[in-house]
């Protein structure tokens, strides 16, 4: 089996990046963030502090989550209901960002990850997929880009989808974000030492499409 693992911190543009390339390759794409996002859900959901993280520990092992692909598409079931829409808010980022910190939770999710690419060719995407959950993966990306690019983006998607949030309070959330996937003891956000670094801010979606395609194409011949 073939996989390709897409790292990098929120906003550089993987998961839209990662969507192309599966669908040019026809590989199985997992969205990993959407893992930690339904488990932030489960406990936000459930009125459970996930700051605490004996609460966390106590609670992890009884979560029943399924990745399922329907019509071409990840969706995302927590004990049966499908999350895949309500996990894209400001306050499950937060909620996912806290809990992913969490070695219970790492573990709980690693080996559903791991088995995805044990039965299919994969593009995975997320922050130690080329470190920790794939690390003999045949090809491994780290895109980024600026911090305000970044916000930017996730701005104007917002503001498209009617909210009312404005540019500072994104910027604020992805450096916060940014610090706590860095920073944290158990997987942080780095590059692996063997994976191809892309700085996004001064690329547009196709001329990095174009550039993650070459790069398959060499190495996965
Ligand atoms: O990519 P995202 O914003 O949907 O991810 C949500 C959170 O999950 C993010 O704060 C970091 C965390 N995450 C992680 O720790 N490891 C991954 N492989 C994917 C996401």
């Amino acid at each position: 089996m073939v996989s390709i693992a897409i790292d990098g911190p929120s906003g550089a543009g993987k998961s839209s990046v990662a969507k192309e390339l599966s669908s040019r390759l026809g590989f199985i794409y997992l969205d990993t963030g959407a893992l930690y996002r339904g488990i932030g859900y489960y406990f936000v959901n459930n009125g459970m502090d996930y700051n605490d993280e004996s609460i966390i520990n106590k609670n992890i092992n009884s979560i029943k989550i399924d990745v399922r692909f329907e019509n071409g598409t990840q969706n995302i079931y927590i004990c049966n209901d499908n999350v895949t829409d309500k996990i894209r808010t400001e306050e499950i980022s937060k909620a996912a960002s806290k809990v992913s910190s969490m070695k219970s939770v790492r573990k709980f999710l690693l080996d559903l990850q791991k088995n995805m690419a044990t039965k299919n060719n994969v593009i995975m995407d997320g922050r130690d997929i080329g470190t920790v959950v794939l690390p003999n993966a045949d090809v491994k990306i780290f895109l980024t880009a600026s911090p305000e690019e970044r916000a930017k983006r996730r701005h104007e998607e917002l503001i498209n989808k009617g909210n009312k949030i404005s540019y500072e309070e994104v910027l604020k959330s992805i450096n916060e974000r940014d610090f706590n996937d860095s920073n944290r003891a158990i997987a942080p956000l780095k590059p692996a030492d063997d994976a191809i670094v892309i700085d996004t801010t001064n690329y547009s979606f196709n001329q990095v499409v174009d550039k993650l395609m070459k790069i398959v194409e060499e190495k996965v011949r």
